[in-house]
């Protein structure tokens, strides 16, 4: 801790050797955390990713990273912030010299079309309230092949990504100070300025993409994010927005 707090100041941060979720960890604390409280772990025993499925989390290879926040906006505010701490990551490993790490919609990193990092944005709140917030972030550092190989896509790791890769405590305080920036910056503005940030970013910007609605699948080209974080889709139709959490993207 002590490492990574002479780098960034965080209100309070805790790494923890071995833990269920980060994310949970969090989550079982709001009310006792201060705004962009910390919590990192080295390995985690139960960590989850998006749609229930577990997310990997060998001991000491990555990154597994939660941070809480509270939105005054309210839960309407949050779809819109997960992708604000995308383009954070991205533009932080790409000036740690990851320079072509992209965003995937809605909440991905990728490298070269493989998947680096996911993001998941957990949330409680009553509508009209401030909505509690965990930001968890889990990024492929070192992930051994034997460790990652089930998740059903093509993955990477930042070893593949940079020519040389930070140090681990540095990664960290990186991460959290843009992240802090970035959401200070988000409840100021909301997503403006945000959409050309992705959009330079986006890994499958003007690319053939499917969306897998439910049982739908609809082909088209990639056209970006517009003001209110939807993915545009053309299609012969003409550019459409889609949005929602039951939306997944797929490269053709
Ligand atoms: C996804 O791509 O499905 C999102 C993965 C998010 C994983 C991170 S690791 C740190 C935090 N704790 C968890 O249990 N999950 C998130």
């Amino acid at each position: 801790c002590d490492k990574i707090l002479s780098q960034v100041k965080c209100p309070q941060l805790e790494l923890i050797p071995i833990i269920d979720s980060t994310n949970q960890y969090l989550l079982d604390r709001f009310g006792l955390l201060p705004k962009g409280a910390v919590c990192l772990a080295e390995y985690q025993q139960a960590g989850r990713g998006r749609r229930g499925r577990q997310w990997l989390s060998p001991f000491g290879s990555n990154l597994y990273l939660s941070m809480y926040w509270r939105l005054d906006a309210g839960m309407a505010a949050a779809m819109g912030l997960s992708l604000v701490v995308g383009v954070a990551i991205a533009e932080t490993l790409q000036s740690l010299g990851a320079d072509e790490v992209r965003v995937k919609w809605p909440n991905d990193l990728y490298y070269r079309d493989k998947k680096l990092a996911g993001i998941l944005v957990e949330m409680t709140g009553q509508a009209g309230d401030a909505a509690h917030l965990v930001i968890g972030m889990g990024l492929n550092i070192n992930m051994p092949d034997t460790e990652g190989s089930d998740i059903g896509q093509a993955w990477t790791n930042l070893s593949q990504a940079c020519d040389k890769l930070p140090e681990r405590n540095h990664l960290a305080a990186e991460l959290i100070d843009s992240l802090q920036k970035t959401l200070i910056t988000y409840e100021q503005v909301g997503l403006d300025g945000f959409v050309e940030r992705w959009n330079r970013i986006d890994n499958f910007l003007n690319r053939p993409v499917k969306l897998l609605i439910g049982q739908r699948v609809i082909e088209g080209i990639a056209r970006g994010i517009d003001k209110q974080g939807a993915l545009l889709l053309e299609t012969e139709s003409g550019i459409e927005p889609y949005i929602g959490g039951e939306i997944s993207l797929r490269g053709c």
